[in-house]
């Protein structure tokens, strides 16, 4: 069945935040998700621009109601593409065809006799753009913006909810996939235990002029979220748009539980009015919050996307969004978690796992992928595993339980960083006569890996692309029903050079970008030129330091170190060497690589091992590369 997956529609009296970029996300991650499955799909967001709240917020900045909508509308919009979202529409609740279409439904619901003028008296709270009913205070306060609402007693005009209230509790009763996780089903059955009220949809042109005009009634306007919720109609050409009748079925409104009435009451009361289906799912997520507290202005703890994208990239946002959070359950956002879970998950896992399988590939098989000879059991059970991930991962992207789909991929790619342990492919290349054993385990890393890209292509389509293209694969999105299997990757085929996917991150600076200091003036400049001149050696001071090629024979972490490790090397002699790269380096993937050693330097104790010796690294940004060149030599030949 066609998908068609919808955000809220955003106020515009807020600049973009972790709460919206997380609902687009998942939006986002689920539309790839169901195209990559076969289906057709259609993906909308875009900002809510009429009523009270927006109207107040426009004054307070001396502006047109209009003119402060379409700045902070073009905000939204383009704080998306930035994270790899890519809505078919992105819809203001201003543009003319939105307009008509709720002119055009009012009239509708009008003749079908479900609106009626009446006088009424309730309590409005302004953040919420509704009526609150006594029961839903707290201590006479709305409980989301903890303000008491306004009293208001208007003639408006009324839509008769009420007389869909029976056909509603039938519906959610009958179809449990209507409002998912089920906490927010119970919560909404609850509340239709209790008598619904009508709904009024006008407001007064005299208190409110911010809106869409009644066609029936000049003087009025029509209540915000009776316009904003038809934006879901308007996108697809309701009434008679071609995309309307295909994808009207497969609607799946994406909100967060603060919006949950108006999506499971309001609306699927209106269409019902209207004479259509209701949508066929709402899938209802918690809250973030931030450092375990509300995320609010005046606390100034409020995180953009775009502050969060140049910290850590689009994917890894993308990723820590969705593993993070399980669906319908709060959670909360921190530097550290985000920082912790890009060196782990990323950095440490998923990007040695295939640094290190690429770089082998290209060290013992001319970067080709190799043709595998018989297969072992440690192989068999790596194939098995992928394949189940691949299943897994499928199942839980549909139950939109993104976290437990991607734990199971980062079990695999634990399970895929243990058999190269286990395997050890640099032993292998040592002896010809196992050629055909290590042809065998770099084919299955590089099948597995395959595997894994193609479960994170929703996830993170930019990065899944990059391992996907190294892989020696087509330029296009894979599908599940035709990439799924595991034997795609064909011996022969010309692989990637291996490349960081995510550089690690400093442990503590996480904040924006170095600035070089830049001298002002011309002394300074002058002062600094000097200064170089004071840095050079005579060739004599530089001939006294020893440098030596060393392999390294075995690596071990240091206890209650997060940067140390111990190398055993051979120089040619063996001697141990402590090495400040444990963020950098996993343990097992420096087995017998090649590093330049300062071999005559006083032995030092560092967290209480005796270090004979310097490996020397070359520094990029935050990350730390070894370097040997290319070629391997002998251990303890003179680098000069
Ligand atoms: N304009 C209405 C929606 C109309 S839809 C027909 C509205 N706008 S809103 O700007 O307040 O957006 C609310 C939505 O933003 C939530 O439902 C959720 O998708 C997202 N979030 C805002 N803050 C959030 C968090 N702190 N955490 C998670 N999502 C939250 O309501």
């Amino acid at each position: 069945m066609p998908f068609y997956v919808t955000t809220p529609i955003f106020y515009v009296n807020a600049q973009p935040h972790l709460g919206h970029t997380y609902t687009t996300v998942i939006a986002d991650a689920a539309r790839r998700f169901f195209r990559m499955s076969g289906e057709e799909t259609r993906f909308q967001t875009g900002t809510d621009e009429h009523g009270d709240k927006i109207a107040q917020a426009a004054a307070a900045e001396g502006v047109s109601p209009k003119e402060y909508a379409d700045r902070i509308s073009a905000m939204f919009r383009e704080a998306w593409p930035n994270l790899a979202i890519e809505p078919d529409r992105f819809i203001r609740t201003t543009d003319p065809d939105h307009v008509a279409t709720v002119q055009a439904a009012l009239e509708k619901v009008h003749e079908k006799g479900d609106i009626y003028f009446s006088e009424y008296e309730g309590l409005y709270c302004v953040g919420c753009e509704r009526f609150l009913t006594e029961k839903e205070l707290v201590d006479g306060k709305c409980p989301d913006h903890l303000k008491e609402p306004e009293r208001i007693a208007e003639q408006n005009y009324f839509f008769r909810m009420s007389k869909y209230q029976d056909w509603l509790v039938e519906h959610i009763k009958a179809n449990p996939e209507f409002i998912r996780p089920e906490r927010y089903r119970n919560e909404i059955l609850a509340m239709l235990a209790e008598p619904l009220e009508d709904l009024c949809i006008s407001r007064p042109k005299s208190r409110l002029s911010w809106g869409i005009p009644l066609p029936f009634d000049e003087n009025f306007v029509t209540y915000v979220w009776f316009d904003a919720l038809i934006n879901y109609l308007t996108g697809l050409g309701y009434p008679d748009g071609p995309d309307f009748e295909k994808f009207w079925p497969g609607a799946v409104h994406v909100i967060a539980k603060d919006i949950l009435k108006p999506h499971a009451i309001f609306w699927p009361t209106m269409l019902r009015s209207l004479g259509l289906a209701p949508y066929r799912g709402l899938r209802v997520h918690g809250y973030w919050n931030v450092d375990d507290t509300k995320m609010s202005k005046s606390l100034g703890n409020v995180v953009r996307p775009g502050e969060m994208v140049e910290k850590y990239g689009a994917a890894a946002c993308r990723y820590f969004l969705l593993r993070e959070m399980a669906f319908g359950v709060d959670s909360s956002f921190s530097d550290e978690a985000m920082t912790a879970r890009y060196n782990s998950d990323l950095a440490n896992d998923l990007g040695n796992l295939f640094s290190r399988s690429l770089t082998m590939a290209r060290n013992f098989c001319d970067s080709r992928v190799p043709a595998p000879a018989a297969f072992e059991n440690g192989d068999l059970e790596l194939k098995e595993a992928a394949e189940k991930m691949v299943e897994t991962f499928k199942r839980e992207m549909r139950a939109w339980n993104f976290h437990r789909a991607l734990a199971e991929v980062w079990l695999v790619i634990g399970m895929a960083n243990r058999y190269i342990v286990n395997n050890a492919p640099w032993e292998l290349a040592k002896e010809p006569e196992k050629r055909p054993r290590l042809d065998t385990v770099l084919h299955t890393l590089l099948a597995c890996l395959r595997l894994i890209a193609l479960c994170l292509f929703p996830v993170m389509p930019d990065k899944a692309r990059e391992m996907w293209l190294s892989l020696g694969l087509n330029d296009r999105e894979p599908d599940f029903s035709r990439d799924a299997a595991w034997d795609l990757l064909a011996p022969g085929t010309s692989l990637g050079q291996p490349a960081p996917l995510f550089p690690r991150l400093a442990k503590k600076k996480t904040g924006g970008k170095q600035q070089q200091p830049k001298a002002k003036s011309g002394k300074a400049s002058n002062r600094k030129k000097d200064k170089g001149k004071e840095n050079l050696i005579d060739i004599s001071e530089f001939s006294r330091i020893d440098l030596r090629l060393a392999e390294i024979k075995s690596a071990e972490r240091i206890e209650k170190s997060d940067r140390l490790l111990k190398l055993t090397v051979l120089a040619p002699e063996e001697r141990t060497v402590v090495a400040g790269i444990a963020e950098h380096y996993s343990p097992d993937e420096l087995i017998g690589r090649q590093v330049i050693l300062v071999a005559n330097l006083k032995p030092a104790k560092l967290m209480g091992v005796e270090s004979h010796g310097m490996v020397l690294a070359i520094k990029d940004g935050g990350r730390l590369i070894l370097s040997s060149g290319s070629e391997r030599a002998t251990p303890g030949s003179k680098v000069s």
